[in-house]
């Protein structure tokens, strides 16, 4: 899903259906460095900046399933701050660990005091007992594994003796070397040790044991096969070569948008090994400040489900276009690595206007941008019945269980039309009625129906008479030079 539109409303409207269901939500929010952006504004307040950012992680808590994780990329502008909120907002022991990402591959050397090459991950679990991260190919330990098999298997091997530490009496028999002798596990001074393996694993794998003749005779060594091993758990301090850098990311930008390549991307090489570690295929990812679509990219050639919401034009002109190509097979960034051939699809969204405004008297009436099945959509939704008009019965336009019913109409719901319905609806099922009004004492009439008022009955349940959601709100600069 590609939504456009504020990311609070829009994650409000997802917890319908989306609570409890995303595995990993990675944002990437204006970093508050104080700059204007081309593509955006990056100026707030410290204060209105925290307070902007609190309500969002809040529904993104409650969109994370229980295996889930939550990522914050910032730099030293606000990272702190929101560590403090964090806390409070995930508990601090839901905190897994702060990621250091080289974002530089190069000093600047016009830096006057520090020149800095990292930003920072806040890394929060929903539920730090069910959160597990996949381990990490480990590739340079390959190097350690410098022997090869008969099969042309690559090996290391480990002294069988324990060298050190505690010595358990039942790890202490004889094993017959090479030429007969029975070994027993003592170390080259005297002092009496153990072995690593059981009596029993000694037979089952004999053939993971080497033996060594020494000038202390004979010693077993056991193999350690490359290919058993599982993988090295992620680690903290991510490089620019295997996360890819800013320079890169600009690159990868450039060559899908040419002169109009977005201020500040993100290398599809860090999302590739954040989604490594955070998500397996299928899992949801979510991404609501998708700047030019990077994460939803990734998360497409990965084989990842996708929410990706983004308030500016340059959903239009960025993560739009870049969906397509990604779809379409595009060849940039990380395609070659993960094979990536084209494929799939994506939905694109857009934010409805406001349901409700105020009249000129300042009370809430519905909004007339809205024509009635939009009408009938939101306030089925908003009372948590699912959209499905039945083609026969009129007022059958949801459900929510098997036998439960919603009728919305922007008409006057009168006795004898109530009535007629009574008459149509089974004894076991039940109905809700949104109307605009309603004849008094309609209400009661009926144990099975239950009438109520739009839009009084989906006040509390969606936004009304709130200014501005937007991150971006300060564009001063520019309108004073147009003042001028
Ligand atoms: C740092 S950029 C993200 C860059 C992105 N990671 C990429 O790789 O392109 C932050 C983005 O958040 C967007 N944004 C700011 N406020 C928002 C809001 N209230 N709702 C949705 N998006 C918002 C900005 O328009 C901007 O594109």
């Amino acid at each position: 899903m590609l939504i456009h539109g504020d990311n609070l409303i829009a994650l409000k409207a997802l917890g319908h259906n989306f609570s409890g269901q995303v595995k990993c939500v990675y944002i990437d929010p204006p970093y508050n460095t104080g700059s204007a952006f081309e593509h955006y504004d990056d100026n707030l307040e410290h204060s209105t900046w925290l307070s902007l950012m609190v309500p969002r992680l809040r529904i993104l808590r409650k969109l994370l399933c229980e295996e889930g994780s939550i990522w914050i990329n910032l730099d030293d502008n606000e990272a702190h701050y929101c560590k403090i909120i964090c806390d409070e907002l995930f508990g601090r022991k839901q905190f897994v660990g702060t990621v250091i990402w080289e974002k530089a591959d190069s000093p600047r050397m016009d830096a006057s005091l520090f020149s800095v090459r990292h930003d920072y991950i806040l890394v929060y679990a929903k539920n730090i007992k069910k959160i597990k991260f996949n381990r990490e190919k480990y590739d340079t330990v390959q190097e350690h594994y410098k022997c090869v098999d008969e099969n042309g298997r690559r090996y290391y091997t480990k002294p069988l003796r324990v060298m050190g530490g505690n010595i358990s009496e039942s790890l202490f028999f004889s094993i017959i070397a090479p030429d007969g002798t029975e070994i027993l596990p003592y170390e080259n001074n005297g002092k009496k040790s153990c072995w690593r393996w059981s009596k029993k694993k000694v037979i089952d794998e004999a053939d993971r044991i080497e033996w060594v003749n020494g000038k202390n005779g004979w010693n077993p060594y056991f193999r350690i096969y490359a290919d058993t091993l599982k993988g090295a758990p992620a680690q903290t301090i991510w490089s620019h070569d295997e996360a890819g850098s800013n320079r890169a990311s600009k690159r990868e930008s450039k060559l899908l948008f040419g002169e109009n390549a977005f201020g500040t991307p993100k290398p599809e090489k860090l999302l590739l090994k954040l989604l490594n570690i955070a998500t397996s295929p299928g899992d949801i990812v979510l991404d609501s400040f998708l700047g030019s679509g990077t994460t939803a990219a990734v998360a497409h050639k990965m084989g990842r489900r996708y929410i990706g919401i983004e308030l500016g034009e340059h959903c239009y002109t960025h993560c739009l276009p870049c969906l397509k190509a990604v779809v379409d097979g595009e060849e940039g960034g990380i395609s070659k690595c993960v094979g990536w051939k084209g494929g799939g699809g994506f939905r694109f969204y857009e934010l409805a206007p406001t349901l409700i405004v105020p009249d000129k008297y300042g009370q809430p009436i519905i909004n007339e941008k809205f024509n009635i099945m939009m009408l009938v959509e939101s306030v089925s939704k908003l009372h948590g019945f699912t959209f499905a008009p039945d083609p026969d019965i009129y007022w059958k336009q949801g459900r929510s269980q098997d036998n439960c019913y919603i009728y919305v109409t922007a008409n006057y719901l009168s006795t004898n039309e109530l009535d007629s319905i009574a008459r149509d609806l089974k004894k076991s099922d039940r109905l809700m009625i949104c109307a605009l009004a309603f004849d008094i004492g309609l209400g009661k009439r009926y144990e099975n129906i239950q009438i109520r008022k739009i839009p009084m009955s989906i006040l509390s349940k969606c936004e009304y008479n709130k200014d501005n959601y937007n991150f971006n709100i300060i564009r001063q600069t520019k309108q004073n030079d147009k003042e001028l």
